[in-house]
């Protein structure tokens, strides 16, 4: 029987779980034996191996995080890393593997790939930055998370006449700011592939209070120039000018928690039954992400390039903050 691995890795993701349940059910119904590495990469390394069977992945499919464990295991990046990782896979006789992360995670599947491992990745991170997937696992149910956060800053800024600068993750990237501004009615959004002059967001903001409004949402992506706490430090200088009273939220992790929304976990059954179905078929050295709604099936390399933002987003969010 062929013996398949699978991993999850790098920063968790709701519907990870989700995934990894698809991978042994489907693996199973395709004849394969299936085993989960505890802790990412890092439990390859130390052969931290467990069998799994269809019940040990029940009940989790509603389940935020990783029941696996995850880390971010800089060995990886390195040859005598790389080559541990292998003579583990040889030494428990797995035939191939499975790597449920995000780019960092991915580029360790390339280096693994290269050298000889059959490994399959699925596009999982909350940032949403990986090219070859439309959309990641994880990333829905936290732009959810953000936007009710949100929400409820909404209620409380307009009690106060006040703006806040909501600080939401995505690393380099803006795209979890860009969606929760836009689905959270934000009255600015700050991400760093249009970074913006701290003075031109007050001249923003003030303006917005003369127009009438009680309250500003500003989402800032944590990856930007001007984050929370640089423009927090601006305003507290030149508060005369912002027009209204500042307070600021910073999400962090709270968006990597919580149960995955309906969406995150069909993508991620699906994105775990195709991996399966895959390396059932002998087919691997690739990324599997959602494209235009379907499972995509693209060369693990995929990984490193840049995924572009749409921009024109932001253009019309501004135009919706009249
Ligand atoms: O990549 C996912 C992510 O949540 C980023 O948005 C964030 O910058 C980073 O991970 C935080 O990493 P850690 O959990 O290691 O602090």
């Amino acid at each position: 029987m062929r013996r398949l691995a699978v991993l999850t890795s790098g920063g968790d993701a709701p519907g990870m779980n989700a995934a990894v349940r698809a991978v042994v059910r489907v693996g199973i119904a395709n004849g394969l034996d299936v085993f989960g590495v505890r802790n990412g990469f890092s439990g390859l390394m130390s052969g931290d191996f467990v069998s799994l069977g269809a019940r040990d992945v029940g009940g989790i499919i509603d389940r935020g995080g990783t029941f696996l464990g995850s880390t971010r295991c800089a060995q990886m990046r390195t040859e005598a890393g790389q080559q541990n990782a292998i003579s583990r896979m040889h030494d428990l006789e797995m035939d191939g593997l499975v790597v449920i992360g995000g780019n960092g995670s991915q580029a360790a599947s390339i280096a693994l790939s290269r050298r000889g491992i059959p490994v399959v990745g699925i596009a999982s991170t909350i940032d949403n930055d990986l090219a070859g997937a439309d959309i990641t696992i994880g990333a829905t149910t936290a732009i959810e998370t953000a936007v009710e956060a949100i929400d409820r800053l909404r209620v409380t800024a307009s009690s106060h006449r006040r703006a806040f600068l909501v600080e939401v993750m995505g690393r380099h990237c803006g795209y979890l700011a860009l969606m929760a501004g836009i689905a959270g009615g934000a009255e600015a959004i700050v991400i760093p592939e249009a970074e913006i002059d701290p003075q031109a967001l007050a001249d923003e903001l003030q303006d917005a209070q003369r127009r009438g409004k009680k309250h500003a949402i500003v989402v800032v992506a944590e990856g930007a120039a001007n984050n929370a706490a640089a423009l927090a430090s601006y305003f507290a200088e030149h508060e005369s000018r912002v027009g209204f009273e500042l307070r600021v939220t910073k999400l962090g992790h709270v968006q990597r928690g919580g149960p995955p929304c309906a969406y995150d976990r069909t993508i991620a059954t699906l994105l775990g039954a195709a991996a399966a179905e895959s390396f059932a078929a002998r087919e691997h050295g690739m990324l599997l992400g959602i494209v235009a709604g379907k499972v995509a099936r693209s060369p693990l390399i995929i990984a490193l390039e840049e995924k572009p933002l749409d921009l024109s987003l932001l253009q019309l969010a501004n135009v919706l903050a009249r």
